[in-house]
């Protein structure tokens, strides 16, 4: 379904490619020889390295690119009710953004090609950034106007990705339904009987550092994930995220829930440089 169709916003404000990329496992060509460290750095040459920036890119760095290296944190991941092995079992992520879809699409293609040639693979979600539909200005001041910005990688060690689809009972829905699962509902005499998403999540707002892609190609497709969120924070705000997770997945509380069919909840840690992604345990 297209956004136009479901009275959401058709405006494109930037691209994201989430590259998990798991290692090939022959012990003499999988090394982080320094050949595949080189061709790593010049695949991401005249792009920024986000690691360590503080605050959101500016545009003239956001039309070249940017990337972020992650190494999988395996034991916090988690499978939910869609299985996706190339996620949930990758050994690392490089997530690309960028105002258009050339030079990350460029950049996947020679990951790819380096990844595959050293006996490993590279598994992509594709999404596209687009402006709020559902939010209110009174909305933005409560969701978005305290929200924690993005931070550096020392400061936001930890990152978590969110692949999901929304039901087709979801897409059939009209708009003023759907829009009404980000508020608390009341009963006839005003007392809230179910918190809603924006309420429910409420705790990660100064703390969690969030983006969220929309399906380049429309809604409920089966080629892409309909969205894919992904959060950054301390790890000492780690605990929050999982409380922030619990609560969205709470249908008593936030019953948006009962449309959402999740993909693996990937974790990851940030790390600095080519070397540090490429590091053998
Ligand atoms: C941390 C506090 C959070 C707040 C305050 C919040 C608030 C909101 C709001 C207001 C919207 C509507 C955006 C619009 O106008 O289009 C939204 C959309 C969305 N949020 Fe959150 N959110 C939070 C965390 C999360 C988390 C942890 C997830 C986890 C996966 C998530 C997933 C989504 C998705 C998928 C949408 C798009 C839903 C749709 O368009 O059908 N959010 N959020």
């Amino acid at each position: 379904m297209q956004p136009a169709d479901l009275n959401l916003t058709t405006t494109i404000v930037g691209h994201q490619l989430f590259l998990f990329v798991t290692f090939g496992l022959s012990p003499d060509t999988g090394g982080a020889d320094g050949e595949m460290t080189e061709a790593l750095k010049l695949l991401g040459h005249g792009m920024e390295n986000i690691h360590d920036v503080d605050g959101p890119p500016t545009e003239e760095v956001f039309k070249n690119g940017r990337y972020q290296f992650l190494r999988a944190e395996t034991a916090l991941t988690s499978d939910q009710q869609i299985e996706h092995p190339a996620v949930s079992r990758s050994d690392g992520l490089i997530r690309l953004e960028c105002a258009s879809l050339e030079p990350i699409r460029d950049y996947e293609a020679g990951l790819r090609t380096l990844i595959e040639s050293h006996g490993g693979s590279v598994e992509t979600l594709a999404g596209v950034q687009r402006p709020r539909s559902y939010t209110s200005y009174a909305m933005t001041q409560f969701a978005y106007a305290h929200a924690m910005p993005p931070g550096p990688g020392d400061k936001h060690q930890l990152a978590a990705v969110t692949p999901m689809n929304k039901t087709d009972a979801w897409w059939q829905m009209d708009f003023l339904h759907r829009e009404s699962f980000f508020l608390p509902r009341y009963d006839e005499n005003e007392n809230m009987v179910v918190k809603g998403h924006s309420l429910a999540s409420a705790a990660g707002v100064p703390g969690i550092s969030r983006r969220l892609v929309h399906a380049p190609e429309g809604y409920g497709l089966p080629e892409n994930y309909d969205f894919v969120g992904y959060f950054e924070f301390a790890e000492s705000d780690a605990p929050v995220f999982r409380e922030v997770m619990a609560a969205l997945r709470d249908t008593k509380q936030n019953p948006e829930w009962k449309y959402v069919l999740e993909g693996p909840e990937w974790w990851g840690r940030r790390v600095k440089d080519a070397e540090g992604f490429l590091l053998r345990n």
